[in-house]
């Protein structure tokens, strides 16, 4: 190890050392997997690094997946708030927000926003939920816009958690996620995952100094600048790249699904392609990489 390279080991474990506790799961709520990875630490870690200009850009992000200027009045449902980062744009821009997560954490990382930026404010619910409990679901009503990046492909039971979030949106309402795409090393990754959120601590903060020395090695080899990535990187919704890569090296449960699939499942459901970011076919060398779909709910 060099001593740049031991630099960067000792930072990902000093700025990783809250986020990386793993346990195997009890089966509840719907959720039936015998290991999770513990996606409200990462958020609690990330929570310290939050600042105006990553609000800024979760409102912008959100604004152009929807494409509104504003939300006022509707409805937004966040299904696996995480940080709260989203619901806090979404409360930004005028939407009557509830958010819900599996992990207790996440729960209270998005309580936290909301308590520093909307103190009291009845507009504003945070739950401890499931998308996959469906008398929990009964609770909710339904919603203007259905919101959910990044989540249901960690459920453990995703086709079954994309179908629930569809029936709680209105008609003429969106449903607007952020699903991992299948790739050709999607197995390889389900197995590491699966070993890094189960991993000790040390051995999580090797896997993430080697795999940052491949992404490096890589884009050494593409002549691309990985520095100005790296600073860069906050403008994706305001998140933070050494965040997202324990989040990607352990997020699971973890699947994965094509264009096609979405497609057939929620027209199945009613529900009419609005726009979608979906990348091409690839390899998945550093990670699969999260495909945006908005759908809209035909009036029955
Ligand atoms: C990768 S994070 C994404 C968080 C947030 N949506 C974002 O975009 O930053 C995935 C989140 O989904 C939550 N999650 C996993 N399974 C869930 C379930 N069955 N119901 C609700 N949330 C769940 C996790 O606890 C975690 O907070």
């Amino acid at each position: 190890m060099s001593r740049h390279d031991a630099k960067d080991f000792n930072a990902q474990n000093s700025t990783t050392s809250v986020m990386s506790e793993s346990r195997a799961t009890t089966v509840r709520d719907g959720v039936t997997t015998d290991a999770r990875f513990q996606f409200g630490a990462n958020w609690r870690s990330f929570l310290s690094e939050l600042d105006e200009e990553r609000i800024t850009e979760a409102e912008r992000s959100l604004q152009l997946l929807i494409a509104r200027n504003r939300l006022d009045g509707s409805r937004f449902l966040d299904v696996g708030s995480g940080s709260g980062l989203s619901s806090l744009a979404a409360r930004r821009l005028g939407a009557k927000v509830v958010s819900f997560d599996y992990d207790r954490q996440s729960v209270e990382c998005t309580t936290i926003l909301r308590d520093r930026f909307f103190p009291g404010d009845p507009n504003w619910r945070v739950d401890h939920g499931s998308i996959l409990n469906r008398d929990y679901l009964g609770t909710l009503g339904c919603f203007d816009i259905v919101y959910s990046w990044g989540v249901l492909h960690h459920t453990g039971a995703m086709r079954e958690a994309i179908r629930n979030a569809a029936r709680l949106v209105v008609p003429g309402g969106l449903l607007a996620v952020a699903l991992y795409r299948k790739t050709a090393l999607c197995k390889f990754w389900a197995l590491e995952k699966r070993w890094y959120c189960t991993a000790s601590q040390r051995a999580q903060s090797f896997t993430r100094w080697i795999y940052l020395r491949l992404l490096r090695f890589a884009f050494a080899l593409r002549r691309r600048d990985f520095s100005a990535y790296v600073a860069r990187y906050r403008g994706k919704r305001g998140m933070d790249f050494i965040h997202d890569v324990h989040d990607w090296l352990g997020g699971y449960p973890y699947e994965s699904i094509t264009l096609a699939d979405v497609e057939a499942e929620l027209k199945k459901l009613g529900f009419e392609s609005v726009h979608n970011n979906v990348h091409p076919p690839s390899l998945g060398l550093f990670g699969s990489g999260c495909d945006e779909y908005v759908y809209r709910r035909l009036a029955s």
